[in-house]
């Protein structure tokens, strides 16, 4: 896990600031909090004390705390200035160092990343743009604010200090270790389809949409461009995700048809419904009409009907969840489908498949099998991309 140093200027959303502290460190991280005076009239130093369980710095010129800055700026794996306040960046954009964090600033090596947050008209104005982009210049990442409500009687507006568990997903991605992921595209699909009966029903599954968000995130940890293609599932998505919403088999494998050709990874772990009313009722059918037997038609498969849209060389993931003779159908899926990769689970075994937190998994590939153990759904997520990892370097997809 890696050392953070967070550096907490006096903004009104510096409150927040206490809650992504947490976030990091019950990600595992060491942060070092760096307040500016400013920020302690708003918070307490007491409080990210004791939520960081590391003392907090704020001194850059008292005794006995001498070279405090290069020795926090050494030892950061990434900086972190959450807010920043229109002043930090006027100071950052100057290379002012005349207090303890931008003196941090000016030591550190590592990568910084600043999120601002102010009043909208602050952050319309030209001198807080041009700041703004002085930094991009010189190398930090920045996280824009977002848009909603502002301080207490200022409305809503582009201001806003972006909620601390996407701040907190940037820095992940910040720290994550070099990966062949870095960059290139993957495109994951996730949850249940709905095919109408009629206006108020459907056949669907119960999917949830874990597994498939959990690749999403890891792979965006991993530094690449993620598109999740998402059925209505109720598995929660970080906001930081860009999201294809779908509805039907039908504009899943339309969405993914689109996504292909800029493509390097597709993974499928979507449960999309595998049949549909032949004639879905135009109005809904009603309850004391017992309905007549509902006649059901295969819906597109997703992977064969767009396997000419694949880029050469990208690595293709299906899953098989099966409750029968599991690996038989994945080594059949993997060769019929032409995939690099199925993931196999069986529905039926505890604590793995639909819903769980868990998920139990065996790895089918032309080269074999690989089972692994029962694992949380993120680090199952982990073991897919280590191996989409390795075939990616293998098959050079460029
Ligand atoms: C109640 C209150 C709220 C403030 N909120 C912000 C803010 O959200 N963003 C901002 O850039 N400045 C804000 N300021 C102004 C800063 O506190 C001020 O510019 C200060 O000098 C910033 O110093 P620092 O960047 O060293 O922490 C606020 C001031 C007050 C009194």
């Amino acid at each position: 896990m890696a050392r953070i140093l967070l550096g907490v200027t006096g903004g009104i959303a510096s409150y927040k600031s206490v809650w992504l502290a947490r976030l990091l460190t019950q990600a595992g991280h060491e942060v070092d909090v760096v307040m500016s005076r400013a920020a302690r009239e708003f918070v307490g130093a007491i409080t990210f004390e004791a939520v960081t369980g590391r003392p907090v710095h704020t001194q850059l010129l008292d005794a006995g705390h001498a070279l405090d800055h290069i020795k926090l700026a050494r030892a950061a794996d990434a900086l972190v200035v959450a807010p920043a306040t229109a002043e930090f960046l006027a100071k950052a954009a100057g290379g002012h160092a005349d207090d303890l964090l931008t003196a941090c600033l000016l030591a550190a090596t590592c990568p910084v990343l600043v999120v601002p947050a102010m009043n909208d008209r602050m952050w319309a104005h030209p001198q807080v743009a041009q700041n703004v982009a002085h930094l991009r210049a010189l190398g930090y990442a920045i996280l824009e604010p977002a848009v909603g409500p502002l301080a207490q009687g200022e409305g809503s507006g582009a201001g806003r200090l972006p909620e601390p568990e996407v701040i907190a997903a940037r820095v992940a991605r910040l720290v994550a270790p070099a990966s062949a992921l870095r960059g290139r595209h993957v495109v994951v699909t996730a949850g249940p389809t709905r095919e109408a009966v009629d206006p108020v029903r459907f056949v669907s599954n119960h999917s949830t949409g874990k597994m498939g968000v959990a690749i999403a995130e890891a792979a965006w940890r991993r530094g690449a461009e993620v598109t999740l293609i998402a059925g209505p599932m109720s598995a929660p998505v970080g906001a930081w995700l860009p999201v294809v919403p779908v509805e039907t088999t039908q504009e899943m494998a339309d969405a993914v048809r689109a996504a292909l050709p800029r493509a390097d990874v597709l993974v499928m772990a979507a449960a999309p419904a595998d049949f549909r009313p032949v004639e879905p009722a135009a109005q809904k059918i009603k309850k004391g009409a017992a309905p007549r037997p509902i006649e059901l038609t295969p819906t597109p498969d997703i992977l064969l009907t767009t396997r000419a849209d694949r880029r050469p060389g990208s690595v293709i993931v299906g899953f098989a969840l099966e409750t029968t003779d599991v690996l038989a159908s994945a080594r059949r899926k993997l060769e019929v489908k032409s995939l690099d990769l199925v993931v196999a689970n069986d529905a039926t075994e505890p604590g793995a498949g639909f819903g769980h937190d868990t998920n139990r998994v065996t790895l089918v590939t032309a080269e074999g099998e690989v089972a692994l153990p029962l694992l949380a759904k993120p680090a199952v997520a982990e073991a897919i991309l280590d191996e989409v990892e390795a075939r990616l370097a293998r098959q050079g997809a460029s």
